[in-house]
């Protein structure tokens, strides 16, 4: 099957699986995948290195702000399956925007206006020649309102919550579930609340609910509305 040059917006709630549904449909339609998390949990990294949040997660924004010019982030090809990598000022990254402490700080700064400029500057020149497949949670709302395919990803919170428990647990990590329940929905709530760019669906995005889907399922549907809109 062959679609157009177009972008793909997927958003949606935090562990509905986005990645790894969007990595899947950017390999079968040749489009470039841009994991536009990574690049708020950089700008978390940068931000932590240089102690413009505290341990309290107050922001030293002036600082920021005035730091965030000679931050380049940058993702690299690994040269394996599509994928890429982040680099801050060509330091390799990717482990460490994954770690405990940027997860926790990252909603804090992802919800500041110049941080929000600062990443959507990069993520308009890298889908300026379309072909792209971003996930994250303003894409079809803010970044790429027109977007020719747009997709919005949920699933029931338990369900959410028992992927990652099961995904800690297979880290080797020994969660309690009512944590890692608790933590999900606190994170909805801080997505879905801030002033800047919110999470919400955008009215002409398709809605996949996947509680109950395998990730087979999820690629079935999704060639079924590419075959419907495009062939
Ligand atoms: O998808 P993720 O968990 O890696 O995202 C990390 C954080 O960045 C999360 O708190 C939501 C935020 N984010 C955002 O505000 N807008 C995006 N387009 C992508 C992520």
């Amino acid at each position: 099957m062959k679609i157009p040059n177009i972008i793909i917006a997927i958003d949606g709630h935090s562990s509905t699986g986005k990645s790894s549904f969007a990595k899947i449909i950017a390999g079968r339609f040749g489009l470039i995948y841009v994991d536009t998390g990574a690049l708020y949990r950089g700008v978390t990294l940068f931000a932590i290195r240089n102690f413009f949040i505290d341990k309290n997660n107050k922001i030293d924004r002036i600082s920021l702000e005035k730091a965030l010019s000679k931050l380049d982030l940058q993702f690299r090809p690994t040269g394996q399956d599509r994928a890429s990598q982040l680099y801050m000022n060509d330091e390799l990254v990717e482990n460490e925007i994954r770690s405990l402490e940027v997860s926790e700080k990252v909603s804090f700064i992802a919800s500041l206006p110049i941080v929000r400029d600062y990443v959507d500057t990069i993520l308009v020149k890298l889908g300026e020649k379309r072909g792209v497949v971003m996930d994250g949670r303003d894409i079809g709302t803010v970044v790429f309102p027109d977007a020719e395919l747009k997709i919005f990803m949920t699933a029931d919170a338990e369900v959410r919550a028992a992927r990652r428990y099961n995904e800690m647990k297979a880290k080797g990590e020994n969660p309690q579930f009512e944590d890692v329940l608790r933590n999900v929905k606190e994170r909805d709530f801080l997505d879905e609340n801030r002033d800047t760019a919110p999470l919400k669906r955008a009215p002409d995005a398709i809605l996949l609910d996947n509680s109950k889907m395998t990730i087979e399922d999820q690629i079935v549907w999704f060639d079924n509305i590419i075959s419907k809109r495009w062939n």
